[in-house]
């Protein structure tokens, strides 16, 4: 375990677990049409590799960048779309990839803008989920798993920018932020 990291909240194998459970569901819902996988960037990126490869039907792939949290650990309220999708997503299944789901700011303003654009459907998948912090009505079909209010990272989540590359979730010790 990575030094700054009090304990462990996912470890490698309940990560692997969650996206084979994930990939199944989303292999029958999605087996009639050919889904638009849209990837949130940074933090879904890991959780995104991984669970694809256990979705068995064929999908298609692209990435938004859309940031509020700005390298802090609270929420701005602000989104921004720094880097948009390469592809219409007009008359598509949107399935939307997300590391966490916490005040529902970002996938609110994606949702929104994706359902402007029409899209056909639009569904999302978030490997955690923090129901204590929701600020906007929204809930994701798909979740990994949910947990308590507190400030996690690894596998793609960072605290200014770093423990993106950690294999597993974490607490950070508190002297590390403090
Ligand atoms: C984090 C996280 C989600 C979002 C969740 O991204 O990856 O995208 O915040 O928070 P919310 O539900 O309160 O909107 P961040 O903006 O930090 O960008 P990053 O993925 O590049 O780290
Ligand atoms: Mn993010
Ligand atoms: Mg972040």
């Amino acid at each position: 375990m990575h030094n700054d990291i009090g304990s462990i909240v996912l470890t490698e194998e309940q990560i692997k677990a969650a996206c084979e459970r994930l990939g199944k569901q989303l292999t029958e819902d999605y087996k009639n049409t050919v889904p638009l996988c849209v990837g949130i960037l940074k933090g879904s990126v890991l959780f995104m590799t991984d669970l694809i490869k256990e979705i068995d039907t064929h999908v298609e792939i692209d990435f938004m960048d859309v940031s509020s949290y700005h390298g802090g650990m609270e929420s701005t309220g602000e989104v921004k779309i720094l880097k948009d999708l390469s592809t219409s997503v007009e008359g598509r299944d949107v399935i939307i990839i997300e590391d966490i789901l916490e005040t529902g700011t970002t996938l609110n303003a994606i949702v929104d803008l994706l359902g402007y654009r029409k899209a056909n459907s639009i569904e999302i998948v978030t490997l955690l989920d923090k129901p204590s912090r929701r600020k906007v009505d929204i809930e994701a079909k798909y979740v990994g798993e949910k947990i308590p209010d507190d400030f996690v990272v690894g596998y793609g989540l960072d605290y200014q920018e770093k423990y993106r590359n950690l294999p597993y979730i974490g607490l950070l010790k508190e002297e590390v932020y403090s």
